[in-house]
């Protein structure tokens, strides 16, 4: 039986528009391939949305979001921002916005290296091979969304590190859940020699991990896990962290993934869930044609998966872009030194090469 769901897409600003168009076309194969029905609307949010409506999430966006089953989202930001730090009204506020309305407090982020990539990372090959890791972000507190200041003078400001213990309960549970079902081993990542904020996540987590003995818990400093994460990122299994901590982690992680054009995440919580790469909007290369899709595809199939139950379906997803590796095709940001020019290609071509072995 084929199931009818509701998909937002919101492409969002620079490469985020090139590569979602693959995405949401490597959901409507699998729909055709499987039977399914899935209806797509579009959503405008970030620097798109304020040019049009002065806003960086408008209501609609959000009324849609919450009408839907899921969200594909592309990304975030423009170098105008970047630039001018003094703008009141910025593009990532539309993301955060989404995150806190939507209640998506977990951050999902696999970090598995397909093997015809053990050559694109800077890493040494022997290091990074058979690593698999999946981060657990908390995505909706943490200085993201603590008081922020400025004082009157303007030449101070401060953001507040602010985690009340439910917040970590609930992600704590989710993580020690997913790591029953990997190799059952979780390392929760904070700065509890330094921050009261960390010391109280350090110990809801030992709390939560009296309800899951037959998982090991390991504790380490963040300054720690950044190293050790490139030293031997095969020590990691289930990794849990704060906001802040696990964005800055996750981007250095994804090099053992081989680029960030590769890494996918998944954020859920109350209802619907929320699918994206988690690259940015790139705007250095925006609008060249020569942006990963991968990471868009791949997390579509997190959304079959997580969101819709569609196992099947996911797996083959990803075996598509597995094959489309093999095949030696590449984009610019996973070529090595051994790719064949001719096998060097932009997006769109990347995106048909995985279509193409989807059917
Ligand atoms: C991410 C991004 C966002 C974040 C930005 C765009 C607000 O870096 O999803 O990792 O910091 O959460
Ligand atoms: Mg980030």
């Amino acid at each position: 039986m084929g199931v009818e769901k509701k998909i937002l897409v919101i492409p969002g600003d620079g490469i985020g528009q090139e590569v979602t168009a693959w995405g949401q076309k490597v959901l409507a194969t699998i729909a055709n391939n499987y039977h399914h029905t899935f209806h797509f609307e579009e959503g405008m949010m970030g620097h798109v949305a304020i040019e049009a409506t002065g806003e960086p999430l408008p209501d609609s966006t959000l009324d849609k979001a919450r009408n839907s089953d899921a969200i594909l989202f592309g990304a975030i930001g423009h170098a105008k921002y970047d630039n001018d730090p003094t703008l009141k009204v910025r593009p990532e506020q539309g993301l955060l916005k989404i995150r806190k309305e939507l209640g998506l407090y977990a951050n999902l982020r696999p970090i598995k290296l397909f093997d015809e990539l053990l050559e694109a990372s800077s890493i040494k090959p022997e290091i990074l091979r058979g690593a698999d890791i999946l981060f657990f972000r908390e995505l909706t507190g943490d200085v993201y969304f603590g008081e922020k200041k400025r004082s009157e003078d303007r030449s101070s400001a401060s953001d507040l590190m602010i985690y009340h213990r439910y917040e970590v309960e609930r992600i704590a549970r989710k993580a020690y859940e997913a790591a029953r079902t990997r190799r059952s081993k979780l390392c929760s990542v904070d700065k509890a020699n330094v921050l009261e904020a960390s010391r109280l996540w350090r110990e809801v987590v030992q709390e939560i991990a009296k309800e899951y003995p037959d998982v090991e818990t390991e504790h380490m400093f963040i300054d720690n896990a950044a190293m050790q994460l490139i030293k031997d990122p095969k020590r990691f299994d289930v990794v849990l962290t704060g906001n802040l901590f696990g964005d800055i982690l996750t981007d250095e992680a994804s090099q053992i993934a081989g680029s960030m054009g590769m890494l996918a995440s998944a954020s859920v919580g109350d209802k619907v869930g929320f699918y994206e790469p988690i690259h940015g909007s790139a705007h250095d290369i925006a609008g060249k044609g020569i942006a990963n899709p991968l990471a868009s595809i791949l997390s579509v199939a997190l959304m079959l998966d997580i969101s819709f139950g569609l196992k099947t379906e996911s797996q083959r997803v990803i075996k598509a872009v597995e094959a489309t590796l093999r095949q030696g095709y590449r984009t610019m940001d996973i070529a090595n030194k051994h790719t064949v020019n001719e096998f060097i290609m932009g997006t769109d071509a990347m995106g048909a090469k995985v279509l193409e072995n989807l059917n």
